[in-house]
């Protein structure tokens, strides 16, 4: 399967084992353990000998489809199901650290990811430190002997800053350093990071690996066929943050239109950020797929595709960006990305809210900035909800 395009692999991939009854889609094994004929074969899947199951925690037919279908489309050797991206994020993080070990990240992370990595590694002795990694010249003489882990979204949520994986990632590996990228943007039909060698890829799957909004799901990919069964079976399995079946069914289902939805999404993004950038009520316009916007030229060397989110600055004062929050109508006011509804919200005062002002200040964000993620609606009618909500701005 490996062979095929996206669009197949999206649909076929994983789970090439027959479907009972001959099911043309994967049933949804909603069952908590799984029967032996004998005690030699429980032994036997126990000991890994087999594929047999035991219990869903620790694997289910259902997650494994899911699994080897997304293994396949990030071009990694496995991958393991979360029950959220953070429980992705929080694992593949405290597998891959030790007391005494330092984590670098970006200073622009997901919320809860910052709060993990700033505060919440340090309780465990493991020290963090948040670098500018959108500019990597600094990089290597930054790294020390201590440092084990990278960790980096790009493009970078809410600011859309593109971060040079491949860079990264061989000033990285020369000194051993595992390099974990969060892909819940692009998703991996815009982007690859193993492919331009990162060590681990997580998402935040409640976005558009779903696509409809209806679950909190998270995935980590590896390249390392090893590495996955640790992290599986060593931390997730233990942790506990396991998917329920029918979260990875509604991802199996989500996956086939994965590429149709990102195409379109991207088409009406496109539509808007154009339309803002032309306002002369928009300060400035964050999207990686203006010519003008500085990560552009890296963004189309390193992603097949720009994505559908796009953030914005309105000429005006802090409470004039949040009264066109509040106008907009069809975009709605919503944490979360990647549904078919086009949705709006307020880092700073929403997502991003737990950055201290000397944070967002690091960050280089301006506290106006409004975050749209763009749906499957029409782009005329997008546009015209954002052209009533500016011209209303006082
Ligand atoms: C970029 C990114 N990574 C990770 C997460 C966390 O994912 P989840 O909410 O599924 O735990 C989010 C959530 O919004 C996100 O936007």
């Amino acid at each position: 399967m490996k062979d095929k395009h996206f669009e197949t692999m999206a649909i076929h991939a994983g789970g090439e084992e027959k479907k009972p009854d001959n099911a043309l889609n994967d049933p949804i094994f909603m069952t908590s353990a799984f029967t032996f004929d004998s005690l030699e074969k429980a032994d036997a899947a126990f000991a890994f000998e087999t594929r047999d199951y035991v219990y869903t925690r620790g694997n289910n037919p259902t997650l494994r489809v899911l699994e080897e279908r997304m293994a396949a489309l990030e071009g990694g050797q496995g991958a393991v199901a979360f029950a959220s991206g953070m429980a992705a994020i929080s694992s593949v993080l405290l597998s891959l650290l030790k007391p005494g070990d330092e984590i670098v990240a970006h200073p622009m992370l997901y919320g809860s990811t910052q709060n993990f990595v700033k505060n919440i590694l340090p309780r465990y002795g493991i020290s963090s430190r948040l670098l500018n990694l959108a500019d990597v010249s600094s990089l290597a003489s930054a790294l020390s002997d201590r440092t084990k882990v990278i960790y980096f979204e790009t493009p970078v949520n809410p600011s859309l800053e593109i971060i040079d994986i491949r860079a990264i990632c061989q000033i990285a590996g020369t000194r051993g350093i595992k390099v974990v990228v969060d892909n819940t943007f692009a998703t991996p039909y815009f982007q690859r990071p193993l492919s331009l060698g990162a060590d681990v890829v997580v998402h935040s799957a409640t976005k558009y690996i779903s696509g409809h909004g209806d679950v909190i799901a998270g995935i980590a990919v590896a390249r390392d066929g090893d590495y996955v069964q640790e992290l599986k079976f060593g931390y997730m399995c233990e942790f506990g943050g396991v998917m329920s079946p029918f979260t990875a069914w509604l991802l199996l289902r989500g996956l086939k239109t994965l590429a149709l939805r990102m195409r379109e999404h991207e088409q009406n993004a496109l539509a808007v950020a154009r339309y803002l950038n032309d306002h002369p009520r928009v300060k400035k316009v964050y999207y990686p797929g203006l010519p003008e916007f500085p990560g552009h030229g890296l963004a189309a060397a390193q992603m097949r595709g720009f994505g559908a989110m796009v953030s914005f600055e309105v000429d005006g004062s802090l409470a004039q960006s949040k009264q066109l929050v509040n106008s907009l109508k069809l975009f709605k006011l919503a944490v979360s990305l990647g549904d078919c509804e086009s949705l709006v919200q307020h880092p700073f005062a929403m997502t991003h809210r737990d950055y201290t002002p000397a944070e967002v200040q690091e960050a280089g964000l301006s506290p106006g900035l409004v975050r749209l993620s763009i749906g499957l609606e029409h782009k005329e009618d997008l546009v015209a909800d954002l052209e009533l909500a500016l011209a209303e701005l006082n």
